[in-house]
């Protein structure tokens, strides 16, 4: 008999019922450290006070009205985007999928309405993970993601990651945009160097293309910038974000420049739950504690002791581990052991973190993560470790 809830996920044996900053707390009272985040969502921890008040403040006020009127919450979050990246226009979603649909249709209806509709067609990359909607399955092209689900959204070319050379020659005509993540989760923690981003943008001006981010989960300050194309110093024409904009309550957006939203004008799209109070009163709290130059130099300072106690770890378990790679607090370990091995042990130790492709375990923890939280992660990291390789 099928299951209540739809069997799609495998899940671990575990029930979190509470959570208390980088710390979540099984049924059975064992207190797990987690690196995971919800998988980069938890940006402030658990039940962080500033975002617990902005919540039940909002929702002592009002849940619900719809995009139909005016929702004071979603301006001023939409302002502080504005007012902190390169983007002139922002439409709120309630994940990073459906952010992935509009920057999809974004850059199609751009093209469109510049008389060249005939430019549909959008670059992207092996590894990627855009989401699990039609776009988004399209948009990675992997077979695990779009086996059985076709005849698949149309217009998606696929690429090598880092193959330079098969770009410049898969651009042609019907090339609307290229979307990439500036560093792969799903696809194991594997950042674009700064100086492809930069070539990406350089080749998307000469061609006069669109250049579509997915920041969905390096972005809200994971990687010590606000968005982790900053570090390249470069900037996108459409941006998707998700996970860490809501700190745990479900919100994505879609930042563009006015000229890449030329196309969305009244009616072209909408949503009935993107943008609401709730989640845009909680989206405001998140960006005010995490947009701060302190609290960015601190993500990068405990970046740098993480990364340098993680090096420790590696060499300490050369069996099991290969390699450290990543940017900020968003970091892969190559694995030799299998990843999956690896997390399950850490189940015993009680400490989190989460699989990726390429045999890699991610960790993603709290930007909030304490010194003495990234020790214990190590301890915990050890000896789950040891016990794989006993
Ligand atoms: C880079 C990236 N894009 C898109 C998504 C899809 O986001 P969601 O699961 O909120 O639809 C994810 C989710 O993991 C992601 O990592």
């Amino acid at each position: 008999m099928i299951a209540s809830v739809l069997p799609t996920y495998s899940r671990a044996p575990l029930t979190f019922v509470k959570g208390e900053g980088t710390w979540l707390i099984e049924a059975d009272g064992r207190r797990f450290l987690d690196l995971g985040a919800g998988i980069a969502v938890n940006a402030l921890g658990h039940a962080h006070p500033k975002l617990v008040a902005a919540l039940t403040d909002q929702a002592g006020a009002l849940w619900h009205t719809s995009n139909l009127y005016h929702i004071p919450q979603q301006q001023q979050l939409a302002d502080k985007l504005v007012d902190s990246t390169f983007a002139d226009t922002v439409f709120f979603t309630n994940s990073g999928t459906e952010a992935c649909e509009l920057a999809v249709k974004m850059a199609r209806k751009f093209w469109y309405e510049k008389n060249a509709p005939q430019k549909v067609d959008i670059i992207t990359f092996d590894g990627s993970f855009h989401g699990r909607s039609s776009a988004g399955i399209a948009a990675a092209g992997s077979e695990k993601m779009t086996k059985g689900f076709g005849p698949l959204l149309p217009g998606f070319t696929h690429l090598a990651f880092g193959d330079h050379d098969a770009l410049g020659a898969a651009i042609t005509d019907t090339t609307a945009a290229i979307m990439i993540e500036p560093v792969q989760g799903e696809g194991g923690i594997r950042p674009v160097p700064d100086q492809c981003l930069k070539g990406l943008r350089d080749l998307c001006d000469e061609h006069g293309i669109l250049l579509i981010l997915d920041e969905v989960q390096c972005g809200v300050g994971r990687t010590g910038k606000l968005f982790a194309h900053e570090w390249a110093g470069i900037e996108p024409d459409i941006m998707m974000v998700a996970k860490g904009i809501g700190g745990g309550f479900p919100l994505g957006a879609v930042l563009a420049t006015e000229y890449a939203a030329s196309g969305m004008t009244a009616g072209t799209h909408g949503s009935t739950y993107g943008g609401n109070p709730l989640g845009c009163a909680v989206g405001c709290a998140v960006l005010d504690e995490v947009n701060t130059p302190e609290f960015l130099a601190e993500v990068n300072r405990k970046s740098g002791l993480l990364r340098q106690k993680l090096e420790g770890l590696v060499a300490d378990n050369p069996d099991v581990f290969e390699s450290v790679r990543g940017a900020g607090l968003m970091i892969g370990i190559k694995c030799k052991a299998v990843n999956m091995d690896i997390v399950n042990a850490g189940y015993d130790t009680q400490v989190i973190t989460v699989p990726a492709a390429d045999n890699v375990i991610r960790l993603l923890p709290p930007l909030t993560i304490t010194d003495d939280e990234i020790a214990d992660a190590i301890a915990r990291l050890d000896k789950a470790a040891k016990a794989v390789s006993a």
